[in-house]
């Protein structure tokens, strides 16, 4: 049997701040079910509880020696091992990345950390892949290729889950590292780990096909649009699949009443209870909009923002939950008292309220200016939620209009207001037409957005590279 080990920065449920760790959540289950010996390995942040003792090891990072240990759990509801790096001075910290919106200064060392805990846990588990996400994790391939060239067998595969993060640092960070200054690895004045990732991995992926061309153009790639390019026959997009023990009406333990396809009152009461909580008139009538995202440029706020008086005037309430950037914070915080009992926004990060939200809205907005893949529209068909999405990235491949006959949500195109209120009143239109709204909610309920289907793909790619 294979051994892949995937390395990422977060997983759910043990750290998350988005979808990441949902796909680090998941992914390794599905591909344990199809027979893959898989492994996790992430930090062991502050309020994650010990695992059992595994290792201890040795990092080497600005020339010092820091000791560090593995322990080992399991990703609840599976037989998949996840391994903790231990090091209390780097993750026994408030934050993830950093705190009030300020990063970590040491985050390449504490990134550093975990790349050599990486390597010092493929000495013992033995992987024929390790599998490394996001920039967090780039370093892996740079090490295996340069001062690590006794793990050389090991393959790497790099996935690409947001180009808008690449981990940039000073130069001094080479030595921090242990790295020899390598000027193919400086972009903008800066190292860049996602430069590292993507030049040095033995194969290359990203989260949706739209978004592996999308990074291949001046407009996505961020300035790192031709090394893509470079490698775009070992570059390929797989689109993410639902967690459905995790997000599912009929047993959502989070939700005030369970519902499905052929139950679909039970959702009526979801939404007043959400009018509810929020503030907003409760009556069913109403439709109801809803959003949960970080508030970040990438998705589509300042639209949202300057589309909502309108979208208010046209009869609909709108329920925010999300944190991210203070200009955000302090629009929507604006814009809810401006508009009390038609918009609720609840600024900070909520499991519970995020499940809340998917199972009371009617619809969900997600208009991103770019999105490599995105889960909540997923998560939005099976509650039967209907999406109002960007075509852009993910969203595109995942939503299609309604206006083609088969559609399962709403789409635009140019990022503009009016473009979005386009598609909102035609949504807005069809949920008048109470039978046409429910044979699309049922109807887009019983999609299979399943991750079997993503897992044999990526298993298709694992057994192409180790066999190469
Ligand atoms: P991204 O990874 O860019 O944040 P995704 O759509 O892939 O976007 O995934 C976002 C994930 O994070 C979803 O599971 C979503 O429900 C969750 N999420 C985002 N913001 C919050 C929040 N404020 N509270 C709870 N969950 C959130
Ligand atoms: C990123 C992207 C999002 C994607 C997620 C998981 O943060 O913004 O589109 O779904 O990673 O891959």
């Amino acid at each position: 049997m294979m051994k892949v080990l995937m390395v990422a920065a977060e997983a759910a449920p043990f750290a998350k701040t988005g979808g990441l760790a949902d796909v680090l959540g998941a992914l390794p289950k599905a591909l344990h079910q199809l027979g893959l010996e898989v492994s996790i390995l992430l930090p062991r942040y502050r309020g994650i509880p010990p695992g059992e003792p595994f290792a201890s090891f040795t990092a080497r990072i600005g020339g010092k020696a820091v000791e560090g240990q593995i322990e080992r759990t399991i990703l609840p509801g599976s037989a998949v091992p996840v391994f903790l790096a231990v090091n209390e001075h780097y993750y026994g910290r408030a934050g993830l990345y950093g705190e009030e919106g300020r990063d970590y200064p040491d985050n390449a060392e504490r990134f550093a950390f975990l790349a050599q805990a990486a390597l010092e846990l493929a000495r013992s588990v033995r992987p024929k892949i390790i599998h490394a996400h996001d920039w967090h994790t780039a370093l892996i391939p740079v090490y295996l290729k340069t001062i690590h060239q006794d793990l050389g067998r090991i393959k790497t595969v790099y996935t690409i889950h947001n180009l808008a993060y690449q981990g940039e640092f000073d130069r001094s960070a080479f030595r921090v590292l242990g790295l020899e200054e390598r000027p193919e690895l400086v972009v903008r004045g800066k190292l860049n780990w996602m430069k590292g990732g993507i030049l040095f991995s033995d194969l290359l992926t990203t989260v949706s096909e739209r978004y592996a061309q999308e990074i291949q153009t001046p407009e996505f790639g961020n300035g790192l649009h031709e090394e893509l390019r470079s490698r775009a026959g070992e570059l390929f997009g797989i689109a993410h699949g639902v967690d459905y023990d995790e997000w599912n009406p009929s047993t959502d333990r989070w939700i005030i009443r369970n519902y499905d396809w052929d139950s679909l009152e039970g959702k009526k009461e979801n939404k007043l209870y959400l009018q509810r909580l929020n503030g907003l008139r409760e009556d069913p009538e109403i439709p109801l909009l809803g959003s949960v995202a970080r508030l970040v440029e990438q998705k589509g706020f300042d639209l949202i923002a300057a589309a909502l008086d309108e979208i208010i005037k046209l009869g609909a309430q709108y329920v925010l939950l999300g944190t991210g950037e203070p200009r955000f914070h302090q629009l929507f915080w604006d814009l809810a008292e401006r508009h009390r009992g038609w918009v609720g926004v609840n600024l900070g990060y909520s499991d519970k309220l995020a499940h809340q939200i998917e199972a009371g809205a009617d619809i969900f907005l997600m208009p991103s200016r770019f999105e490599p893949c995105g889960l909540n529209q997923l998560y939005s068909l099976r509650y039967g939620t209907v999406p109002i999405v960007r075509a852009t990235g993910g969203l595109d491949d995942t939503i299609r209009d309604y206006s083609d006959g088969q559609g399962n949500g709403f789409k635009f195109k140019e990022y503009t207001v009016e473009a979005l209120l386009g598609a909102v009143r035609r949504t807005l239109a069809l949920y008048e037409d109470k039978k046409a709204w429910c044979a699309l909610q049922a109807r887009i309920m019983q999609e299979d957005h399943s991750w079997l289907q993503a897992a044999r793909k990526y298993l298709q790619l694992y057994e192409r590279l180790v066999k190469s």
